[in-house]
């Protein structure tokens, strides 16, 4: 089954998650690909499953696989693995992490999954003695893990073999018919970092703001207009006319830690003169704190303009 990010609760819960199968252990995938790996390797171990992707491609080829082999207690999603599991996975959730054959960035390191925040993280979201199974055919990304575990001074490392499911994945054959070996490790949680849920809004904080208009809005000469915080970008992308309500609607590129998320804001005048700015449910965007920021950015956009702010909910 295929979930939205905005489906889960931030946190969420096993119980709910999976009504019919609550006291099975809950394992997590990180970057699935096409689902094989789940299908061979729920046969040997049932589990709950949960898998992340980013790719949206693999998200319809592995719900595909996944419901020809019957399997009802199988959650996939489109999202970064981090936030996924430091909002979703509440503290010590999971049973187990897989991480098959992820993209080894040999020149930007920086860009690696399996780094020293990765593993405090996980650290919490996992069970006291919950485990990561890394396989991979790159030796240097190996040890380059291995070394970061190392340093996060939270993890045991078991060297074994891996699963044998996890040497029937697409890239597990691809990588083995080219010779290559393959490495596996368990990292095995010793201690755990107290890491806070990702932060995420429901409804009743949806943020807006109302203005009051100067001249009629004319925004025939929109540009493309960019709005850096701290650590958050918002890029006003494109701005249409909403030919109902006589409104406006931008569209708002937003990038923040490990998500990016595009959504709509309203513009909208209100019949006591007043004009109404929020984010449309449109999309089911995660109310984080860059769509915050991003109604916060058009409104910055119509003050430019002439207009005045008399409240703000952002
Ligand atoms: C080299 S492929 C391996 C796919 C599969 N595990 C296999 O063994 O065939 C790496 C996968 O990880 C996904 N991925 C990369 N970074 C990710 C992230 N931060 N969160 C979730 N998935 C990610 C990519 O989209 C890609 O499908």
């Amino acid at each position: 089954m295929i979930f939205r990010p905005s489906d889960f609760l931030f946190p969420d819960h096993k119980a709910r998650l999976y009504p019919e199968t609550p006291d099975l252990p809950w394992h997590l995938e990180v970057g699935f690909g096409d689902g094989r790996f789940w299908v061979q390797q729920a046969q040997a171990e049932p589990a709950n499953y949960l898998g992340v992707e980013i790719s949206g491609v693999s998200l319809l080829k592995a719900e595909k696989k996944l419901q020809d082999a019957g399997l009802k207690n199988a959650i996939l999603t489109r999202l970064h693995a981090d936030p996924l599991i430091q909002g979703v996975v509440p503290e010590h959730g999971l049973d187990r992490i897989y991480v098959n054959f992820p993209d080894p960035w040999p020149k930007h390191e920086h860009n690696r999954l399996l780094q020293v925040p990765f593993f405090e993280m996980v650290s919490s979201r996992l069970k006291p003695d919950g485990e990561i199974w890394f396989t991979t055919d790159h030796e240097e990304y190996f040890q380059f893990a291995l070394e970061q575990a190392r340093q996060s001074g939270l993890f045991e490392l078991i060297e074994c073999a891996p699963p044998a499911a996890a040497l029937q994945t697409k890239y597990a054959l691809k990588w083995q018919d080219l010779g290559f070996d393959v490495y596996h490790v368990r990292f095995r949680v010793k201690a755990f970092k107290t890491i806070a849920p990702y932060q995420v809004f429901t409804e009743d904080d949806m943020p807006h703001s109302i203005l009051v208009a100067g001249d009629s809005l004319n925004l025939s000469d929109f540009q493309k207009t960019v709005y850096r915080y701290q650590n958050r970008t918002i890029i006003l992308l494109e701005v249409f006319q909403n030919l109902r309500h006589q409104g406006h609607v931008f569209l708002a590129h937003i990038e923040e830690e490990h998500l990016t998320q595009e959504i709509l804001v309203q513009v909208t005048p209100r019949e006591d003169g007043t004009t109404l700015v929020k984010t449309a449910k449109f999309g089911n965007p995660l109310i984080t704190e860059g769509v915050k920021l991003a109604v916060r950015s058009v409104t910055e956009y119509l003050k430019d303009r002439g207009y005045q702010v008399t409240h703000t909910a952002y």
